[in-house]
């Protein structure tokens, strides 16, 4: 595996492939590495002759308050596992390479930024987006891998490549799970024995308002608050953040709506959740069934 901590090698690394006719697929990371990476750098290799991952931690998506110095870093632990899956070329610049004195350049995409985790999280996707967009011009992929558990982060992405005429496919793959459903994530790691058990309830409560769609009884509202009532019931999730239905295109709340607009349509159901010092998302993609196909 070819290591580069410079984004003028890299670039010419990217060049120099992309002559010879190769494809490159591109898994953009900020390291400590669990399965879910794995299964996007697994893939990435599969579809393309070139794999690339980067690996950095972007101050510019960490608001002031937030947890950038305690960010979990283990390079060496993902290196190791790069190279058993075989990757080409681990992309690792420093924060001086990626924004040098007098950067001044930022990308925003307006709107979808500003709703779920953006309400909580000001200038997050405004540093996501500066930094995604720093990179596909860096490595110049032909796929770009992302997980969807961060459904929103993809959405913006999308939305970037289309408007700023990027050449790179965005592929979305689905989210990976531990066995008791809890969706992998870095920030996992700052879990007490506990507070781990507790954050089940995560994905139990998207399951259950899941069920609540699929039943069909129940109006958006109703399944809104079953699961904002089934998050606050754990006596270790110190805030709900946000827990409701969302359109999945254009991430607007639909709460509010009559379930009947969204039948034979699919909808996003979000949480965000504060467990001890780890800020937890999850997410799930519900069809909601048609008026012929309510299940009895
Ligand atoms: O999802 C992440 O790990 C980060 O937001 C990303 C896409 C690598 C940008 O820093």
């Amino acid at each position: 595996m070819e290591v580069i901590r410079v984004p003028g090698v890299m670039r010419q690394t990217a060049k120099g492939h992309l002559l010879r006719g190769r494809t490159i697929g591109f898994v953009p990371t900020m390291g400590a590495l669990h399965r879910g990476h794995l299964s996007l750098v697994s893939r990435c290799r599969e579809e393309n002759d070139v794999a690339v991952v980067s690996i950095f931690v972007n101050p510019a998506q960490f608001g002031p308050s937030e947890d950038y110095q305690a960010y979990p870093r283990d390079v060496e632990g993902d290196m190791e596992k790069l190279r058993a899956e075989g990757v080409d070329v681990l992309f690792i610049p420093d924060v001086d390479g990626m924004y040098p004195e007098g950067f001044a350049t930022y990308v925003e995409v307006e709107g979808l930024s500003e709703r779920l985790c953006g309400a909580f999280r000001p200038g997050h996707f405004r540093g996501v987006a500066t930094v995604v967009t720093k990179l596909l011009n860096i490595v110049r992929p032909t796929r770009a891998y992302f997980g969807l558990k961060d459904y929103q982060q993809a959405v913006i992405i999308r939305r970037l490549i289309a408007d700023l005429d990027i050449d790179t496919e965005m592929v979305g793959c689905p989210t990976v799970r531990e066995d008791d459903g809890l969706a992998m994530s870095s920030r996992n790691l700052y879990l007490s024995p506990a507070e781990r058990k507790a954050a089940t309830v995560i994905y139990r409560t998207l399951c259950q308002a899941e069920e609540a769609l699929l039943s069909g009884g129940k109006g958006f509202a109703e399944v809104r608050s079953l699961m904002e009532r089934g998050l606050a019931g754990e006596p270790l999730v110190k805030e709900v953040q946000y827990a409701s239905l969302f359109d999945p295109w254009t991430l607007a709340d639909i709460s509010s709506m009559d379930a009947n607009i969204y039948r034979g349509r699919t909808v996003l159901l979000a949480v965000a959740v504060v467990i001890g010092r780890a800020r937890l998302i999850d997410n799930k993609l519900v069809e909601v069934p048609g008026v012929d196909q309510v299940r009895p």
